[in-house]
C-alpha cells in the first residue's frame, strides 16, 4: 500500500534515476469502451506529465519504456498507431524540451525503426546534447537480452582482435558496452497496471533498483502517483547486499 506524502518531503531528496514501465494503456481504454489507440494517446500525455513532474521534483534521469523489442508482435495497426504517436510527439515536444534544458537519449535498436523516425531521434539527441537539466531516456525497440548480447559480442570481437584482454573484462567495462553507458543505474523502477514483472527492461541496470508496483493503469498515473512512489522508495532500506546497520 502506498501512502501519500507532502511535496516538500519528496523534493528534499529525490531518487537520481527513475525508470518506468508504462503498462495498462490497453486496459484503460477497454474499461472505457474505447479503442486501444485512445489508451496510448492518454498514455503519451501521462508520459509528458511524468517528465514535467520529474523536472519539478529534481530527478536527474527518467527512463520511459515506450516500445519493447517484443512489441512488434502486436497487430500491425497498433504498432503503426504507436509509431505515429511517437512521430507526433517528437515533432511537437522536442523544441519545448530543448528550451526547458531537457536532454533526450534513446536506447534500443534502431534497426527496425522507420528511417524518418531514426532521423527525428538523432536530431532530438543532437539538439539537446548540451542540455544539463533532466535527462529523459526513451527506451524504444529496447530489450535487455538483446542489449546484453550486443555488449558481449562487442567485447568478444575486441578480444578476438587482441584489443581487450579477457581477464580485464569487469563489470565497469561490461556496463560501458550497454546502451546506458554514462547513465547511472535506476534507483527506483515503477511499473503500473498491477503487473509485477520486469519484462526484459534494464535487467543489468536494475540490479539494486527499488521496485514499486502501482495498481493504476498508466494513463491514470499522475504527479501524485509519482510522489507516492518516491515516498515508498524513501521508506525502503537500501543496503546493496550489506547487512542491516
Ligand atoms: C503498455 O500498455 C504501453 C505500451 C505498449 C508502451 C507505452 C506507450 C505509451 C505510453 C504511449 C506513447 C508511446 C510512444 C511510442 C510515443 P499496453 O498496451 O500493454 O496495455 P495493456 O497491457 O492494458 O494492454
Amino acid at each position: 500500500m502506498i501512502e501519500p506524502v507532502s511535496t516538500s518531503a519528496v523534493a528534499a531528496k529525490p531518487p537520481v534515476h527513475i525508470a518506468i514501465i508504462m503498462d495498462g494503456n490497453g486496459r484503460w481504454a477497454k474499461a472505457r469502451g474505447l479503442p486501444r489507440v485512445a489508451g496510448h494517446q492518454r498514455g503519451a500525455e501521462a508520459a509528458r506529465a511524468a517528465v514535467r513532474a520529474c523536472r519539478e521534483l529534481g530527478v536527474r534521469y527518467l527512463t520511459l519504456y515506450a516500445f519493447s523489442s517484443e512489441n512488434w508482435k502486436r497487430p500491425v495497426a497498433e504498432v503503426e498507431d504507436l509509431m505515429s504517436l511517437l512521430r507526433y510527439y517528437l515533432r511537437r515536444e522536442v523544441g519545448e524540451l530543448e528550451a526547458q534544458g531537457v536532454r533526450l537519449r534513446f536506447i534500443g535498436s534502431r534497426e527496425r525503426l522507420a528511417p524518418d523516425i531514426v532521423t527525428e531521434i538523432e536530431a532530438a539527441e543532437s539538439r539537446t546534447r548540451h542540455n544539463e537539466g533532466l535527462v529523459v531516456v526513451v527506451a524504444l525497440n529496447y530489450g535487455s537480452h538483446e542489449e546484453i548480447v550486443h555488449a558481449a559480442r562487442s567485447l568478444a570481437r575486441d578480444a578476438a582482435h587482441g584489443t581487450v584482454r579477457p581477464d580485464d573484462i569487469d563489470e565497469t567495462m561490461f556496463a560501458a558496452r550497454l546502451s546506458t553507458d554514462g547513465i547511472p543505474n535506476p534507483d527506483l523502477l515503477i511499473r503500473t497496471s498491477g503487473e509485477q514483472r520486469l519484462s526484459n527492461f534494464l535487467l543489468w541496470q536494475a540490479a539494486y533498483a527499488e521496485l514499486v508496483f502501482v495498481n493504476a493503469n498508466w494513463p491514470d498515473f499522475t504527479r501524485e502517483s509519482m510522489e507516492s512512489a518516491i515516498a515508498e522508495f524513501h521508506r525502503r532500506d537500501r543496503r546493496y547486499g550489506a547487512s542491516r546497520g
